[in-house]
């Protein structure tokens, strides 16, 4: 495995090693079971594979969070160094590289942006699309893995790739979870330890919040998981929505929803100052 931190060492290494186009698996570091499981699936289908490793500052609506997010780049090298091969490589820029100049470029993905992450992180999406295409533009993946863990900006990354990439494959990877179901997370290393304990509750929240679809309307449901949530001392519920998928629409009554479309119930709370995500398919039998 190679570590490249500029452009034209990536362009210098697609040279030598005569392949191009690889299988891309962007990351923030803080490297966990979660994204091996995405560069997994990228060297298990594709004969070159890069990750990249960047925190990337525009993405970030709350400066504090920025601040805080873990980085991890020795531990996260050594780990990848375990699953990639001699042509494939990690992907560390700068911020100078990535961002030469201030990028101003405005997204507009429309109703995608306004609900969920998109209302609670204003300028939250326009980030990831700036970082997103940058490195697409630099590592010009065939196909690129991102996890169903962050449903919507799943969403808004197809979208992206529609409009900009067609020649890019977005391939979407199932949640890993810890043994108590809670979500995989760079975030997770941050939970006070009585925080962690409880945080399980949240994927047995889902759980039962999707089973109660049968019987109850969505109201009640909502009801059902904002207070199992604000319960637990120090969680505080941001959001509840079950939308659906694609258009990311909030569903508002059960009569609304169609048998022949997928639905996903999204959570975002605080765990102390720990804010963390959350989705699981709601099916509607
Ligand atoms: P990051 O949070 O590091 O996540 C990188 C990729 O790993 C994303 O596609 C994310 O959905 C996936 N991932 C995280 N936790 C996971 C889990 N428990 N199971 C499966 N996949 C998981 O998402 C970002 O970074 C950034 O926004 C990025 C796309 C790199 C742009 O900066």
């Amino acid at each position: 495995m190679k570590v490249l931190k500029t452009a034209k060492e990536v362009r210098e290494h697609y040279r030598v090693s005569v392949l191009r186009n690889p299988g891309f698996v962007p990351t923030m570091g803080a490297l966990h079971e979660g994204h091996l499981s995405l560069v997994g699936r990228a060297t298990g289908s594709c004969r070159m594979t890069a990750v990249s490793i960047f925190v990337n500052p525009t993405q970030f609506n709350d400066p504090d969070d920025l601040l805080k997010y873990p980085r991890t780049l020795d531990a996260d090298l050594q780990m990848l160094s375990g699953v990639l091969r001699e042509n494939d490589f990690v992907f560390v820029p700068s911020v100078e590289e990535i961002y030469p100049e201030p990028d101003t470029r405005r997204f507009d993905f429309g109703d995608l942006e306004r609900v969920m992450e998109g209302a609670h992180r204003p300028g939250h999406f326009n980030g990831v699309a700036q970082v997103v295409s940058r490195l697409f533009d630099i590592i010009r993946p065939s196909c690129a893995f991102f996890g169903q863990k962050d449903f919507q900006q799943l969403t808004i990354i197809r979208e992206l790739a529609r409009r900009e990439y067609p020649k890019t494959e977005i391939i979407a990877c199932p949640i890993v979870r810890e043994s108590d179901g809670l979500a995989m997370s760079s975030r997770n290393r941050r939970l006070l330890g009585h925080h962690r304990e409880r945080a399980g509750e949240i994927y047995r929240t889902l759980v039962a919040a999707s089973a109660m679809l049968a019987d109850f309307e969505i109201p009640e449901i909502r009801e059902f998981v904002t207070d199992r949530i604000n319960m637990i001392p120090d969680f505080r519920l941001e959001y509840f929505e079950i939308v659906e998928q694609d258009t990311l629409k909030p569903v508002r009554a059960r009569i609304g929803m169609s048998p022949e479309k997928k639905y996903y119930g999204c959570i975002a709370l605080r765990a102390g100052d720990v804010r963390l995500i959350d989705n699981m398919e709601f099916g509607l039998q």
